[in-house]
């Protein structure tokens, strides 16, 4: 196969849900269908169950397992798919940002019954920034769950997406019949206890008249499809692709994946419509996938779950060109060159030595701390690639050394965790004390559990009066000397050293900007 035909064949995506809402289920079911795995369970639940929230064995499982599950690729209709698996434990919520970056497209999972939850506002809120283009699955049809329009009228305003029904379903709960395929013009039936391997459909092309569709599902609920369909017709857009994948329309599937059902139409949509490999931005210029030199970039890395062996893993995505094992590449930000024996792939619990890797494809490649989030790998330009910004934290804590004598080990500890992402770190001006900030209170455990038993270092948390970091700027640079100089007390800097306001609450910074209408004050590293 030609370099082009790898990159037309790939498709990557990433699944985004509030945890429970069914995203592990409907990764195994999608694949199954592409025969990635053959029996059910075989990807274990990525997520940390909430009672076990500062359970270090937990931690570690979920490491574990996040690892195998990082990416999970299946071929289907003779394209390889790529999905790339984002932690839904709203802790690691950075974790899934920087993800995001890596994925052409998403599927967001809504459960019938809850809605749109807070999680799912977040990650979405991510993917609109960029415009990927979104497909919706409303999951868990076999339960009672709120009407069809309700949640598509939550979806456009909680989410901001404008959506287009694909399917439409017909009863819910334990009247759930199935649902009217508005893609294929198709009825496809639903029977529970997902013994349907394909499910049972039948071609109708004229709802309105066929008496095939009273029969299947009975009068009332045929009539009350025939009437939901007349609305759906009226009030929502007819689905275009283009506006899809400019993500200006968001295609909704009614579904349940425990029940296999609904899934065969959302992935047999999904590979008609979903993008392949899409342009990436960097400072120097936009990169195209067609390119032949290669260019990547680094958006996760991951630490070696046996601490006697500190090495980790950084999963680097392909960009541009093709990736061959054992070949010369540059490391920008080390501005040297570095080669790779052990590239490798992931499947569920499957690993393998790669090749040669293309567009759109995530490899995992061993690294003995030569790697920082972001970090471009190239044929020798240097390109650095943009849309991986730290997001401003919200809790805080200062750093305390408890063993002297383990000075070196905690820097180190500290710095290589900050390298992973785990945490971001800012180093007050006024007095060198170093400031933890983390999305979620779980990481502090984390850290501390990790620096004891990777770096052998113990620190302590102290509490930290804070509200939120932000990175500021200036055109004017005399405002911003003076700035920094008045404010003194509130001023860090960031690992890459960029100017950081540390606002003690929300009254702090809009006073701060209020009276510094000079600085910009910006919520993400990247501005
Ligand atoms: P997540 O990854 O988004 O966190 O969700 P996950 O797939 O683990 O699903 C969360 C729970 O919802 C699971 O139940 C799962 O079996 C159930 N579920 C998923 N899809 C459907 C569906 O279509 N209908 C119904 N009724 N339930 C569904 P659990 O009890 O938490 O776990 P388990 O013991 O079943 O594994």
């Amino acid at each position: 196969m030609g370099f082009q035909e790898e990159l037309n064949n790939r498709r990557t995506f990433g699944i985004v849900s509030h945890p429970d809402a069914g995203k592990t289920t409907l990764t195994e079911k999608l694949l199954l269908f592409g025969g990635a795995i053959q029996v059910a369970g075989a990807v274990k639940s990525n997520k940390i169950k909430r009672s076990a929230t500062s359970d270090f064995m937990e931690i570690e499982r979920q490491r574990g397992i996040s690892v195998a599950t990082s990416v999970m690729a299946f071929e289907y209709k003779g394209l390889k798919i790529n999905i790339l698996d984002t932690p839904g434990h709203q802790d690691f919520a950075e974790d899934t940002y920087r993800t995001l970056t890596a994925v052409d497209s998403v599927i967001v999972v809504i459960d019938v019954a809850k809605g749109v939850e807070t999680q799912t506002e977040k990650l979405v809120k991510v993917c609109r920034m960029r415009n990927t283009p979104i497909i919706v699955f409303i999951n868990k049809l076999d339960r009672e769950g709120k009407d069809g329009f309700e949640l598509l009228d939550e979806i456009e305003q909680k989410l901001g997406l404008t959506v287009t029904p694909l399917s439409w379903p017909i009863g819910m709960g334990q009247r759930f019949k199935g649902v009217f395929n508005l893609y294929d013009q198709k009825l496809v039936l639903f029977q529970p206890h997902g013994k349907q391997n394909v499910e049972e459909s039948i071609e109708i092309t004229d709802v309105e008249n066929d008496e095939r569709l009273d029969k299947e599902v009975g009068e009332n609920l045929a009539a009350e499809l025939r009437s939901d369909l007349e609305v759906v017709n009226e009030v929502y857009p007819d689905f275009n692709r283009e506006e899809y994948l400019d993500g200006a329309v968001s295609p909704v599937f009614f579904g349940s994946a425990i029940n296999n059902f609904g899934v065969l139409e959302l992935l047999d949509c999904f590979v008609d419509v979903a993008p392949g490999p899409l342009p990436r931005l960097t400072e120097e210029r936009r990169i195209d996938p067609k390119e032949d030199k290669f260019a990547g970039f680094v958006f996760k890395i991951h630490a070696n779950m046996d601490p006697k062996h500190r090495d980790r893993i950084a999963f680097l995505r392909v960009c541009s060109g093709t990736f061959m094992r054992n070949t010369n590449y540059f490391h920008v930000r080390q501005s040297r060159k570095m080669k790779f024996s052990n590239p490798t792939s992931f499947m569920a619990s499957r690993k393998t030595v790669v090749e040669e890797a293309y567009p759109g494809d995530v490899i995992g490649l061993y690294d003995s701390g030569n790697f920082k989030i972001g970090d471009s790998l190239t044929e020798g330009e240097v390109l650095h690639f943009k849309g991986i910004p730290s997001f401003s934290p919200e809790l805080f804590r200062y750093v305390n050394n408890k063993d002297p004598l383990k000075s070196k080990q905690l820097a180190k500890g500290i710095t290589q965790l900050m390298d992973e992402g785990v945490a971001q770190l800012f180093v007050k001006e006024i007095s060198n004390r170093k400031i933890v900030g983390t999305v979620g209170a779980l990481q502090f455990d984390v850290i501390q559990y990790r620096l004891k038993h990777e770096y052998g270092a113990s620190c302590d948390f102290e509490p930290v009066n804070l509200h939120k970091a932000c990175w500021v700027s200036a055109d004017d640079d005399v405002a911003m000397k003076e700035f920094l100089k008045r404010r003194k007390r509130d001023i860090a800097k960031d690992k890459d050293g960029q100017w950081v306001f540390m606002a003690e609450s929300a009254w702090a910074l809009k006073l701060a900007q209020d009276n510094h209408p000079k600085i910009e004050f910006h919520f993400t590293s990247e501005y």
